[in-house]
């Protein structure tokens, strides 16, 4: 089961850096900690928040603005709740979980001050807990963009610079800030947890080509989906015949009700499937849709070139003139009409003179 497994694995990892910790190595040794780092407003506080339990400072824009590492230590059942926080020279027990948001709030802005400022000194929250993991986790402020090379003390570029210090387990040594943080020393490369949001382009997301850069292998990358909820509209997902299937001579209609069976079952996919966004054959009526919608698009202009096409095809037979009348005594006089133009138009031609096309 998941809890043996956890005893016989997970558990004497966690008492061997446990004891490490209270033996004092932490201060010349980092030990593994997992950092969180996306865009800005990806979701990395919320997924914090949903593994900790502890609500923290989130929404849209900047709100995460100094490094907060959630060191969090499982407890037995039965066993109370215990929290800290630590800043700079300030340490305070916390009583409970309701205050926590509030007091990182009031960190963040004696630290960065108020507004968006961002500073790289660390706020350190200690909880134990039975209901938390048994988990070190670095919150990030959100990357904006990437930064110019050597361009230093830019505001957009800090959290960019803060990050990649994390990542590659650098000292973080911005010269915006005066001192760097003596406590923020990770000496070693965390695992970095990258969080995409379902409703961005991924190409354009700078956390990933982050971690591409500081670890090219993606040995200790872990990326997270989130907002799955909120995935482009102008997505549909599909699934085909896997190699296995092909080589097991599954048919197209059977591939098909696989794929129907896969998504209308499937815990994530299934909202996708309800809202008709999931399996080859909505692909299909999709793309005949769209097709039919650009068609219609395409009619005005069509239109348009038909009607000018008619009218120059109109110009050319106006200019043949019309046929013989039905009146038998008409028609002399037309024929006559007709020759006489002829004839003109045979002289012209024979004295280079330019034609009257249909005299
Ligand atoms: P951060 O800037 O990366 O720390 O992002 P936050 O955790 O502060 O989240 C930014 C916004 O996205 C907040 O308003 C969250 O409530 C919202 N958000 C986070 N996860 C989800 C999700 O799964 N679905 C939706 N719809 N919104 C989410
Ligand atoms: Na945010
Ligand atoms: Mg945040």
């Amino acid at each position: 089961s998941l809890n043996q497994q956890y005893e016989e694995k997970v558990r004497p990892c966690i008492d061997l850096i446990d004891s490490l910790r209270s033996l004092g190595v932490e201060k010349d040794l980092a030990l593994p900690a997992i950092a969180v780092i996306g865009d800005q407003s990806s979701g990395k506080s919320s997924v914090l928040e949903a593994l900790s339990g502890v609500a923290l400072p989130r929404g849209s824009g900047i709100v995460t603005r100094c490094p907060l590492e959630l060191k969090m230590k499982r407890r037995k059942e039965g066993e109370g709740w215990y929290g800290k926080i630590s800043y700079q020279d300030f340490e305070e027990e916390l009583k409970d979980l309701a205050g926590v948001e509030k007091k990182i709030r009031e960190a963040q802005n004696k630290i960065a001050g108020p507004g968006s400022g961002i500073s790289h000194e660390l706020i350190s929250l200690e909880i134990a807990s039975p209901d938390v993991p048994d988990l070190t986790l670095i919150d990030l402020p959100g990357i904006t963009r990437v930064a110019v090379k050597g361009q230093k003390g830019n505001i957009e570029n800090q959290p960019y610079k803060l990050a990649e210090e994390v990542m590659l387990g650098g000292e973080w040594d911005i010269t915006v800030d005066k001192e760097p943080d003596p406590k923020f020393i990770t000496k070693q490369k965390p695992i970095s947890l990258v969080v995409v949001p379902c409703n961005v382009d991924i190409a354009t997301t700078e956390a990933l080509k982050m971690a591409q850069e500081v670890d090219p292998e993606g040995e200790r990358t872990l990326g997270i989906m989130t907002k799955p909820d909120l995935v482009d509209k102008g997505y549909m997902i599909v699934k085909c015949r896997g190699q296995k299937e092909i080589k097991d001579k599954v048919s197209l209609t059977e591939a098909l009700e696989r794929e129907e069976a896969f998504f209308s079952e499937h815990a994530y996919f299934k909202t996708l499937y309800d809202e008709g966004r999931a399996t080859v054959p909505k692909l299909a009526e999709k793309l005949t849709l769209e097709l039919v919608d650009h068609i219609k698009r395409s009619l005005p202009r069509l239109e348009e070139q038909i009607e000018k096409k008619l009218k120059t095809t109109q110009a050319n037979l106006d200019k043949c003139g019309h046929g013989p009348p039905p009146d038998a005594t008409e028609r002399i006089g037309y024929l006559i009409d007709r020759v006489t133009a002829f004839t003109q138009d045979a002289t012209s031609l024979a004295t280079g003179e330019e034609l009257e096309f249909g005299g």
